[in-house]
């Protein structure tokens, strides 16, 4: 159990949320409008910042940081800006860690150390149309042919897709094969003849975070960018996705966080029959709800990102980080909203951008049903 941050984790939390409230806050609202990734914003400033490969060795490029650092960087982000908070889960959990934790000595210094450093943007191919909770319903293929790895299907709701130049991509290796058998997991390259983008998606949130469509045809790709075993790539990407459920969970805390302090604020300022409407009990109900339940969240967080570092089995803890920081998410931006009353449904206000954002928190990486499925299974099991 954790209760108090060592010195470090407060130097790293510090340093996070004095770049995001004085260099993401002021665009926030804007990108969200104009649906703009900012990549020198959003990324490369990270980058400048030692915040790319936070969690990697200093070997690959890294900072050596654990995953309680990195659970709190991606919330101080997210805290005011859930864009840059799933730009850089997505980069780190989703396109870096799988090549940290599969790949070879030199597919790590190939690919690993340029994402680590930030000079590349990582993303993830596992979703397709009739691929979405069924992750073992794969049907983009790879086909050995002579000295390369031929790919043919497409990927969609790739975040960081476009502007990301390596993705670990997922394709059937054995057509013969059945359900999450048979499955490999491929590093692609941004560039690669045959590899393209097809649609970019308008999203209700996380609106200046690209989301785009992954085509492959007749994509060649040397036969040494497969990522660990040929036809264990299922389990690549559910350990993969152990990891990332870490990061929308942080993602999810950092928006309700947001959410809670614009909330206060603006409960103590707004004055309705001559006083703050902070002093109402309807309003304090309303804020004591949502500071109990960040204050559950973050423990719970806090606890699968440090069981993540310490080596130990960590899917059953970051399943529910994700289930109870989504949902936590979900009920705070829509409190806040009420406290801030019909302002709150304006974009003057930030709040309904933090109630927008929220909504995603319990769909990607896995809903909120497939964490339920993942937490369920895993308490069964005796
Ligand atoms: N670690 C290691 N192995 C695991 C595992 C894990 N966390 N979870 C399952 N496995 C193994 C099982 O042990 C089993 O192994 P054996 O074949 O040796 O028995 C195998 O994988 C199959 O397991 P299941 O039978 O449980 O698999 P399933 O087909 O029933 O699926 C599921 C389970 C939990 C529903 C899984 O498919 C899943 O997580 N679905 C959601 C996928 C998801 O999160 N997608 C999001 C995509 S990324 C994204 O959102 C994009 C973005 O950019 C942000």
């Amino acid at each position: 159990m954790i209760f108090e941050l060592s010195d470090e984790h407060k130097m790293m939390r510090d340093m996070v949320r004095e770049f995001a409230e004085a260099e993401l806050a002021p665009s926030a609202a804007e990108r969200d409008e104009r649906e703009c990734f900012d990549r020198a914003l959003m990324f490369d400033r990270l980058a400048e910042l030692g915040l790319a490969g936070v969690v990697f060795p200093e070997e690959y490029g890294g900072a050596g940081a654990d995953y309680l650092s990195y659970a709190i960087v991606v919330e101080e982000l997210s805290r005011v800006c859930a864009s840059t908070g799933v730009t850089l889960s997505a980069h780190v959990s989703l396109g870096a860690n799988p090549i940290y934790k599969f790949g070879t000595e030199e597919q790590k210094q190939k690919f690993l150390r340029p994402l680590a450093e930030g000079s590349k943007l990582g993303a993830f191919g596992l979703t397709e149309t009739g691929a979405g909770s069924d992750a073992g319903g794969t049907r983009t293929t790879a086909v050995r042919d002579g000295d390369a790895w031929v790919l043919n299907g497409s990927k969609i709701f790739i975040t960081n897709g476009g502007d990301a130049e390596t993705y670990v991509v997922f394709a059937r290796t054995d057509k013969s094969a059945q359900k999450h058998h048979g499955i490999s997991a491929f590093i692609v390259e941004k560039g690669t003849p045959g590899f393209s983008f097809g649609k970019k998606e308008s999203k209700m949130g996380i609106r200046s975070s690209p989301t785009m469509e992954l085509i492959f045809d007749n994509c060649r790709i040397p036969l040494d960018n497969l990522l660990g075993e040929e036809g264990k790539g299922f389990k690549v990407a559910m350990q993969t996705l152990d990891g990332g459920r870490i990061g929308i969970a942080s993602q999810a805390l950092g928006i309700a966080q947001g959410a809670f302090d614009a909330a206060i604020n603006y409960a103590r300022e707004r004055k309705q029959f001559d006083q703050p409407i902070a002093n109402f009990q309807g309003v304090q109900f309303m804020l004591a709800d949502m500071a109990t339940q960040i204050e559950a969240a973050r423990l719970v967080v806090y606890q699968a990102a440090y069981k993540a570092s310490a080596g130990v089995p960590f899917s059953k803890e970051s399943a529910m980080a994700k289930l109870l920081a989504s949902e936590t998410a979900m009920a705070v931006t829509t409190k806040a909203v009420q406290v801030f009353g019909g302002y709150g449904y304006t974009r003057e206000y930030p709040v309904e951008r933090m109630m927008r954002d929220a909504k995603i928190t319990e769909i990607y990486e896995g809903t909120s049903e497939v964490q339920r499925l993942v937490i369920g299974t895993a308490v069964t099991r005796g």
